[in-house]
């Protein structure tokens, strides 16, 4: 499909959503909802513009890390500010609603998407919902690379070479789903102890811990650090912006994160937040992702799969356990531990 008629479906989908509502625009006033965002910006303003000028229902954004959004919901709960939590890795959504922070709700949508996005529903006892995937690996300056005469990585064993040192980024765990993602990852693909010994010499590579999981494939594609650790799909939207990036996923094999959204239990515009809620899940709402140049693998099976959407069927993946990954105790344990053990170490 070509990006007219992408666009064209984009509208298409505009005037049902218009009719669903019986709005008629910006003028229709019909309240307001609090969404804590936690995909790139870009996607978080299309979504927030679009919906509010077609139900004219006021969409108040705050973008968050998956981590921090969590610490947030946390903070808030006896008193909550948030109505929707959109987007940002499964883990520390599964964990909310372990924790009764988020609110058990069956949309009229959820037939239509894809068996992983109704698991991760399912497993959380319809308190979350899966709104797409994508897969965990690398990103490399080709540029920076050829300049320094280092290879590009292929696997997580490359990462220690000793001439990495310095030369990589990839987020703090306690803020970024994405890198928990790697935590949890390396422990499923090595078993714990092989892991924490991985992450401690990996340790001495890494250049900076960043607080949000893009800030690193974003320092990889403006040259200022060579090789991050990162979601692949976050790479082809820096690429279309000129920048000389590429993307990798390791040999030894990778996990996925199954992207999420939660409604929040003590919503105070929960009738409304529910509306944007299965509008969000419906395709063509999330083909606005492709559209905003954010390359996950849509969770409605309708969506259509833009091309620079990885090709899962390339990629060897783990069995990613995500009720335990996403589990209070796991989370909280592992991200503790690498706090003690791995960054707390000199590099
Ligand atoms: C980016 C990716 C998303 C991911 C999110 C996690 O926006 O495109 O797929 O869910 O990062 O962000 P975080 O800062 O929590 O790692």
């Amino acid at each position: 499909m070509t990006r007219t008629s992408s666009r064209q479906r984009i509208a298409f989908g505009l005037a049902a959503l218009a009719a669903t509502f019986g709005a008629t625009g910006a003028n229709a006033q019909e309240g307001s909802i609090n969404i804590i965002c936690s995909v790139q910006a870009e996607w978080c303003n299309m979504l927030q513009t679009v919906y509010a000028r077609t139900t004219g229902v006021k969409v108040n954004m705050s973008l968050k890390g998956s981590g921090e959004a969590l610490a947030q919901l946390i903070a808030e709960r006896a008193n909550p500010k948030t109505d929707i939590w959109f987007g940002g890795t499964g883990d520390p959504h599964l964990q909310a609603a372990e924790q009764g922070i988020t609110l058990e709700y069956k949309s009229p949508v959820l037939p239509q998407l894809h068996g992983w996005a109704q698991q991760q529903a399912q497993q959380s006892g319809w308190k979350t919902v899966g709104i797409y995937s994508g897969p965990l690996g690398f990103g490399y300056n080709p540029e920076l690379l050829a300049k320094k005469k280092l290879a590009a990585p292929r696997s997580w064993a490359d990462l220690l070479k000793p001439e990495y040192k310095g030369e990589i980024q990839v987020a703090n765990p306690a803020s970024s789903g994405t890198a928990y993602t790697m935590v949890a990852t390396l422990v499923q693909l090595m078993g714990e102890d092989k892991a924490f010994d991985y992450m401690k010499a990996l340790h001495r590579n890494i250049a900076t811990y960043t607080r949000s999981g893009t800030g690193p494939i974003k320092a990889v594609a403006r040259g200022e650090a060579t090789v991050s650790i990162s979601f692949v799909h976050d790479g082809p939207g820096e690429k279309m912006q000129g920048f000389p990036v590429e993307t990798v996923t390791p040999a030894e094999g990778t996990g996925a994160e199954i992207g999420s959204m939660s409604l929040v239990k003590g919503a105070r515009n929960l009738e409304a937040a529910k509306k944007f809620y299965d509008w969000a899940l419906t395709a063509s709402a999330q083909e606005m992702g492709a559209a905003a140049k954010q390359f996950q693998l849509p969770s409605n099976k309708g969506a259509k799969v833009d091309p620079n959407v990885p090709d899962f069927k390339k990629i060897k993946f783990i069995n990613y356990d995500y009720a335990k990954y996403g589990s209070s105790a796991e989370r909280r344990r592992l991200i503790a531990k690498w706090e003690k053990d791995v960054n707390s170490l000199p590099r």
